[in-house]
């Protein structure tokens, strides 16, 4: 995966500074969106959708994902924290905030940012199957799968991505660049820097 695109020319300087490469482009990622809400609104039809999105990585993907799902639905956000150093988690997960709806007997589209290891997505997963829901599936913009040390089924993927830290488009490094419209791999000094 690697889109030669430039950024955005708004965005050059700035925040683009640390980037360097940029993996998806605003365009790439809109164009599969669109794919991805067309499929899941036909696959849809008829249920009783309630969109659960995991915050906050997932925040401008889950946006711009249920303006391209033409049915009726309902929308539902869960934050988790889950401990670790500053690229990789430990599958330690605390629970920041819950659902505010039950979800027993709904058709639960759990709408990811990033599958890396696994470890939060399948501790969400079996915390929501507890409740019952008619279904679970899970969508996810970037699937990492190099870096999977738990099987989770994944119904809808955005990019498979490479094996390396990428922010942008709701993803963080130390807080930062979650407003990038796209997503691009971060200069090794930034790393280098630490806390900025
Ligand atoms: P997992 O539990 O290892 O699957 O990690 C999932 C979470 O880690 C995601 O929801 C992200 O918040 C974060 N994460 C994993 N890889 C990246 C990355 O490359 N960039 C930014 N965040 C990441």
């Amino acid at each position: 995966m690697h889109d030669e695109s430039a950024p955005n020319t708004t965005w050059s300087g700035g925040l683009s500074d640390d980037i360097s490469r940029v993996i998806l482009s605003e365009e790439t990622i809109q164009r599969r969106v669109a794919e991805l809400g067309a499929q899941i609104a036909a696959d849809y039809q008829g249920r009783d959708l309630l969109v659960v999105g995991v915050l906050s990585g997932s925040f401008l993907f889950i946006a711009d994902l249920v303006r391209q799902i033409n049915l009726p639905l309902a929308l539902d956000f869960i934050s988790v924290s889950s401990y670790g150093d500053r690229t990789r988690s430990s599958g330690v997960v605390r629970m920041l905030k819950d659902l505010n709806q039950p979800i027993a007997g709904r058709d639960v589209l759990l709408v990811e940012d990033i599958i890396d290891t696994g470890l939060t997505l399948s501790y969400l997963i079996d915390n929501l199957r507890t409740r019952q829901p008619a279904s679970l599936a899970v969508a996810t913009l970037l699937d990492k799968k190099e870096a999977r040390v738990v099987k989770i089924d994944t119904a809808y993927i955005g990019f498979e991505c490479p094996n390396e830290f990428v922010v942008g488009y709701g993803l963080d490094y130390a807080g930062r660049y979650r407003n990038l419209p796209y997503i691009g791999v971060l200069r090794p000094e930034v790393y280098a820097g630490g806390d900025k």
